[in-house]
């Protein structure tokens, strides 16, 4: 029995002892995301999304992106939009989005193919300007224009 007892009081104490440490480290990682993620980044669920500064053509922006092991952003609801649309606003550029039309002109895709879910097109768009516009820029004011996939945009990339 008191063998029994013993052995309770040691799980308690260290049960205790796990709560405080979880609870610090809870602490400092919300402490640490804000900081790593000031100015160039927003949380969105369980979506980061984040940018490095640098701009590029469609091509090269995708691959920095999965170099990075993530993605092209691609908002998918309007809070996701307006995480993205803060980035742009912060740098004030577009971005491309991991969007295109390029197999079917007019049938906006992601990256997997999947038609896109949602969209954000700014009045008259998507128009494909003079017969060559298959990628997807987003705007600091949070609207979308299909635009030509060799002009040079800020990069998002979401993780
Ligand atoms: C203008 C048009 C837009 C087009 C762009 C091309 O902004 O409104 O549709 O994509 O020019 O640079
Ligand atoms: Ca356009």
């Amino acid at each position: 029995m008191i063998i029994i007892h013993l052995f309770h009081k040691h799980l308690e104490r260290q049960v205790l002892y796990l709560e405080r440490q979880l609870r610090a480290l809870e602490r400092s990682f919300s402490k640490y995301k804000k900081v790593t993620l000031f100015p160039n980044g927003r949380i969105v669920g369980e979506k980061v999304f984040v940018t490095s500064g640098y701009q590029g053509d469609f091509i090269s922006v995708k691959q920095m992106c999965s170099q990075a092991c993530g993605k092209l952003a691609s908002p998918q609801d309007s809070a996701e939009n307006s995480a993205v649309q803060q980035i742009a606003a912060v740098y004030t550029k577009k971005v491309f989005l991991g969007i295109n039309d390029i197999q079917m002109e007019g049938r906006f895709r992601y990256w997997n193919v999947q038609v896109i879910i949602y969209s954000n097109w700014a009045p008259r768009e998507p128009n494909n300007d003079r017969g060559n516009e298959d990628c997807v820029e987003i705007y600091p004011n949070g609207f979308w224009n299909d635009q030509n996939c060799r002009e040079k945009r800020l990069i998002v990339c979401e993780f």
